[in-house]
């Protein structure tokens, strides 16, 4: 069923797994990412950026989508369809009137007082529609959506602040990690994210979820991490494995024939990170 993050996100953080956010890009991806959620019996949140979503025909498109979808799979397993950096409060509640079942608002380019303002603004409708939402503090680095910036690491007393005075159902505090590959090894600060987490006391969310080891992955979730977002080593797998049937088969021109096999990628992508988070057979 379409559920909001929160039970699911709450019970990741009692039993010390992760919930995974796979981003959508096309049909492909939602086909892909719902058959390895089935398969693996494991809870699921489809992240949808705005520029994915503008690209896919908008928020109601996606939704349209991924109901129809789960309809013709007999979907068990709970799936969140959640807005991922939303960057104003209209666009929050676009997705929200939408039928998304959680939102992110990104205000940590924002002042802090700001960043709570807005973040209050969007739980207070949120929250009235049934809908989850995360925050985030701090700068995750790398480029997405055609957004750059350096990292920046959240502060432990503006989580426990913001928290307290906005309600948020979990947080993103930017602690090292990158959007998009990683420059050498990440190097995330697991002494702050063990100390947020004590603080703030809400489930805490891994953004860059590309290129971080297992034995990262298992200390963040162990400190308190219950959501960590993936998209482009799905992006990366899908693009390989396009690209390897186009270079083999120059004559091909149906795209059903290079589409499939780039969904097989992702799909196989998407199963591995479940295992590696440990939400397989948490549904
Ligand atoms: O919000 C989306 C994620 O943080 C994606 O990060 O593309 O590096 O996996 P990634
Ligand atoms: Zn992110």
């Amino acid at each position: 069923p379409l559920v909001s993050m929160k039970e699911m996100l709450e019970d990741a953080n009692k039993n010390r797994y992760g919930v995974g956010q796979f981003n959508l890009n096309n049909l492909e991806y939602a086909q892909a990412i719902l058959q390895a959620a089935e398969e693996e019996q494991s809870p699921v949140i489809l992240g949808v950026s705005e520029g994915a979503g503008k690209y896919m025909g908008g928020f109601k498109v996606v939704v349209s989508m991924v109901k129809a979808l789960m309809e013709e799979y007999g979907t068990t397993v709970p799936v969140a369809i959640h807005l991922d950096h939303g960057s104003s409060f209209e666009a929050c509640a676009k997705a929200i009137h939408a039928g998304f079942t959680s939102v992110m608002i990104d205000a940590s380019h924002d002042p802090f007082e700001e960043n709570v303002a807005l973040t209050s603004k969007v739980v207070e409708l949120a929250h009235f529609h049934g809908v989850s939402v995360e925050a985030e503090l701090g700068t995750v680095g790398g480029t997405e959506d055609g957004v750059t910036g350096g990292i920046i690491y959240a502060d432990a007393n503006e989580c426990k602040e913001l928290v307290e005075r906005t309600g948020v159902d979990c947080l993103a505090p930017a602690l090292g990690s990158v959007h998009g590959p990683y420059q050498g090894e990440p190097n995330l600060g697991f002494k702050e994210m063990e100390e947020i987490n004590t603080v703030a006391g809400v489930p805490l969310v891994l953004h860059g979820g590309t290129g971080i080891p297992s034995e990262d992955i298992k200390k963040a979730l162990s400190f308190g991490t219950s959501k960590i977002n993936v998209n482009t080593e799905n992006q990366m797998a899908q693009t390989e494995a396009v690209r390897k049937v186009l270079k083999e088969k120059p004559e091909l021109y149906d795209p059903r024939k290079y589409l499939g096999p780039g969904r097989d990628a992702i799909k196989e992508i998407v199963i591995g990170k479940m295992r590696e988070f440990s939400s397989s057979n948490k549904a």
